[in-house]
């Protein structure tokens, strides 16, 4: 499985067509989370990355073409058919007719959402930082319907379906994965910070794509 450009030069593909930095910085946390299952499913964690870091390369151009603009974009940066299945499939079925088939791709489309709900979850933390929030806590907003509201529950709960694996394992290694990048994602925070957490209502920042 070889990639046609280095980490550095998939980033600069990313920052190419996506100037908003939430896009930036959601790319990236994907790409951390994947790095992370690939390590716990024994594959390449290079590869399983930079699906990651790409899976929404069109979205800030092209959002009513979101995954059907992806092929063209990564064809032409030398990425072969296998790739850009894999980055497309996880739009299905709304947004491309290709579906999650490995395993790599099952956890894209089930991690994906659950990036947004952990950046949201952490933002509304008083410490703002991905290194102390618990699995506990993200699973109490997964059940908050009204908690990031843009965030697909079904689709989680169908990703961990298709893996064959629970909601707890995802989450945790979303978690895991978004400490890996803490600070590339600005999710570092403050964490020696004491104070209550809030209950004010939850940040447009939840919103996964
Ligand atoms: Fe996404």
């Amino acid at each position: 499985m070889a990639l046609p450009l280095t980490d550095i030069q998939a980033e600069e593909l990313l920052d190419r067509y996506n100037e908003t930095d939430s896009l930036r910085k959601h790319g990236r946390a994907v790409r951390g989370m994947m790095r992370h299952f690939a390590g716990v499913y024994n594959e390449d964690p290079e590869y399983w990355g930079q699906v990651g870091l790409l899976h929404d390369i069109d979205y800030e151009q092209w959002p009513d073409e979101h995954c059907r603009k992806t092929p063209e974009l990564l064809r032409e940066a030398g990425y072969d058919d296998a790739f850009i299945h894999a980055v497309i499939s996880h739009g299905w079925p709304h947004c491309s007719d290709q579906k999650p088939e490995l395993t790599m791709e099952k956890v894209l489309f089930a991690c994906d959402e659950l990036t947004g709900l952990v950046t949201a979850a952490v933002l509304m933390r008083p410490d703002h930082s991905v290194l102390t929030i618990e699995v506990k806590s993200v699973k109490k907003k997964f059940k908050s319907k009204a908690f990031a509201a843009g965030v697909d529950r079904d689709i989680i709960n169908q990703g961990a379906e298709m893996l064959g694996v629970d909601l707890d394992f995802l989450i945790e290694g979303t978690i895991v994965g978004m400490r890996d990048v803490a600070d590339e994602i600005g999710l570092v925070g403050a964490p020696t910070a004491p104070e209550p957490e809030s209950s004010a209502s939850a940040p447009e920042a939840g919103r996964a794509v």
